[in-house]
């Protein structure tokens, strides 16, 4: 086995090629940073020699457009990552590949090249996502969706032409795809997507398809003996009405007493299933709670599917076609989603790239068994750098204080917030009635309250002018307490012709909570936020005029009447990511 070791000589060169490599391509981009902000109708992109918004620490190709992520898997000391790309352009297109990088952190990557291109009549018109299973003799396999010469969706399969090279560089497709395609109870061009497999108790593995018949969503399930001759089950898995298409279904076990992860073909009593929907109509990803009845090969949720804002999401923010893996180096399971542009079509055409992807999240099941917990990996925190702190620091109601000390357009922002008595957060009779998202949206000033807004403000230009509030409120009901985190974009940039969306959702807090913690990732274009060590996270996306690179500035506030002491704040700089080329970044 190789290492990844890197001689710092070599590294230095290829690290230079490569900066003067991203130099070539990128510098007919970038954005001017002065602009005039009475005029900024006018900014458009210039030519400098930097794109401001091209981020440092989070996963994206060379160039060009992604989507979702694929068979993500961790083989013989190597993690695996393959993505929807479009290679000839920074747009979607009709002939979707998977790309290949492989880390040995999940931080910094290393480009391959491609693992699997329309090549044959099944996939001819792309190849669209799927899943890595380890078959049993730790033999890695790919199910996808190919867009054959029919524009329908089939399933194939695709092995590594040589399990001896540990990056698995080359993709067999097998002889007898198809192997699935689409039934009867199935449109002929909404069937994709095929998860993980997970191993049953007869011996026979399973799959589920995601799909669509009039308005509703299917999960269709297939069984195999072999991973080659597969069996239609008679009842879908899953379905929902008046959703349309199922896309990326996800379908895991979590621990109900661990935050380790386990092996997706686990199910016993310890363990509960979670299955996670990609819907179309609504672009999110949505997930259940649920029992997994084998014996009847279906999924009982928890909770129906309302299509309103009590759903449970991943994320609350832009977050969509997630696939998560059991990585068995550390017990744990991973969470990757795709984020993209808030942007033009017009501008991702001129930055030269569309799409990127979470810092991938450790996932598991909350103490209370009905809800998810997020993390960002630990891996992350191998990028942090200088770093401030602040402890014992009162916030009175209508101020704000600036974190100094760090780059605040590339950070990692923990703060622990204590809280006054829950008894003096404001009154909502019925929360059924109230969509957060739109109380997250009010205009400023009618937005102050007891007990928050108190939170950050992220990649903020000095004057305040542009900021991206990420918040709390906390509110009584009659019968619990719940707390409102927000993601406000209304002043995120001076630009006009962005999706300026704000963001919001709530969640239960322990009528005993003292203390409330928000963690922010913040890097150029992207702030990935957790609040509660994960009860719920915001991905956003803003595109500042002015808060660019040393303009950018990071500040805690409180707006509400009710003072907060920052218990605990640390901040840190976080330091580039190395992904490149193979070749770019070289392993001894
Ligand atoms: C398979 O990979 C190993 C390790 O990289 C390499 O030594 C070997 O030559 C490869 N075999 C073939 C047939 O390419
Ligand atoms: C495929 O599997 C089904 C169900 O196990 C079986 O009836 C059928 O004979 C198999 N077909 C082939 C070609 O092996
Ligand atoms: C369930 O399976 C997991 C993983 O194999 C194991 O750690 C756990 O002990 C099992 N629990 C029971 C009750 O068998
Ligand atoms: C988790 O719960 C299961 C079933 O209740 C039990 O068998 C197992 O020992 C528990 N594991 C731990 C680490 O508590
Ligand atoms: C992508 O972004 C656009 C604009 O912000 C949004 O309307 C769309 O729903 C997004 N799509 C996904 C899959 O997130
Ligand atoms: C805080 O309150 C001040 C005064 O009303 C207002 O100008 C400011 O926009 C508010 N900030 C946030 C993030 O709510």
């Amino acid at each position: 086995m190789k290492k990844f070791a890197a001689p710092l000589l070599l590294m230095m060169i290829s690290l230079l090629v490569f900066v003067m490599v991203s130099f070539l391509l990128n510098s007919r981009n970038g954005i001017e940073a002065s602009a005039d902000s009475n005029n900024i109708d006018h900014v458009r992109f210039k030519v400098t020699d930097e794109q401001p918004y091209r981020t440092s620490y989070h996963f994206q190709p060379p160039q060009n457009w992604m989507n979702d992520p694929n068979a993500p898997m961790y083989y013989k000391g190597v993690y695996h990552f393959f993505y929807q790309h479009n290679p000839y352009a920074a747009t979607f297109g009709d002939k979707i590949i998977w790309a290949h990088s492989v880390s040995s952190d999940l931080i910094n990557w290393i480009h391959l090249n491609n693992a699997l291109e329309p090549s044959e009549p099944y996939d001819i018109n792309s190849c669209w996502s799927g899943s890595a299973t380890i078959l049993p003799g730790e033999k890695p396999v790919i199910l996808y969706t190919g867009i054959d010469h029919n524009k329908h969706q089939v399933q194939n399969l695709a092995t590594p032409k040589n399990l001896s090279d540990p990056f698995l560089r080359e993709w067999t497709k097998h002889p007898q795809n198809p192997l699935i395609t689409p039934p009867n109870e199935v449109e002929e061009d909404e069937f994709r997507d095929p998860t993980t497999a997970w191993h049953g108790k007869d011996g026979k593995w399973r799959v589920i398809i995601g799909a669509q018949k009039g308005n509703k969503g299917k999960a269709i399930l297939y069984q195999s003996e072999d991973f080659v001759n597969w069996t239609v089950s008679p009842k879908p898995f899953f379905a929902t009405d008046n959703t349309r298409v199922i896309e990326c279904p996800d379908f895991f076990p979590v621990s109900i007493n661990s935050t380790n992860g386990v092996d997706t073909s686990v199910e016993n009593s310890s363990v509960r299933h979670v299955l996670k929907i990609s819907y179309q109509s609504k672009q999110h990803d949505y997930y259940f709670l649920g029992k997994y009845v084998s014996d009847k090969e279906n999924f009982v949720p928890d909770e129906k599917f309302t299509g309103t804002s009590k759903d449970l999401r991943f994320d609350y923010g832009k977050f969509y076609a997630s696939k998560s893996f059991f990585d068995y180096a550390k017990n744990r399971r991973i969470l990757w989603g795709w984020v993209n542009e808030s942007d033009t079509t017009q501008d991702d055409i001129e930055k030269g790239w569309a799409g990127l992807q979470t810092i991938p999240r450790k996932v598991w099941l909350d103490k209370s068994g009905n809800r998810l917990m997020q993390w960002p990996i630990e891996e992350v925190e191998n990028l942090r750098g200088s770093k401030i702190s602040i402890t014992g620091k009162k916030l009175e109601g209508g101020s704000t204080l600036e974190v100094s000390g760090i780059t605040a357009s590339q950070a990692d922002v923990e703060v622990l917030f204590e809280l006054p008595d829950l008894e003096s957060g404001e009154l909502l009779e019925d929360p059924s009635e109230v969509d957060p998202q739109l109380l997250c949206s009010k205009p400023y000033a009618s937005r102050n309250g007891q007990i928050g807004p108190f939170g950050l403000l992220a990649l903020a230009s000095k004057d305040l002018t542009e900021q991206t509030a990420v918040f709390f409120q906390i509110y009584k009901t009659p019968n619990r307490y719940l707390c409102l985190m927000c993601s406000d974009h209304s002043r995120s940039s001076l630009r006009q012709d962005l999706d300026k969306t704000t963001y919001g959702t709530f969640f239960d807090i322990d009528p005993n909570l003292k203390e409330i913690s928000l963690r922010s990732l913040i890097d150029k274009s992207i702030i990935e936020s957790f609040g509660d060590e994960g009860r719920a996270s915001i991905t956003s996306r803003v595109y500042p005029l002015l808060a660019i690179k040393r303009d950018a500035h990071l500040y805690v506030f409180n707006n509400g009447s009710q003072s907060v002491i920052i218990s605990k704040l640390n901040a840190w700089s976080l330091k580039q990511a190395e992904i490149g080329l193979e070749g770019s970044i070289r392993c001894a």
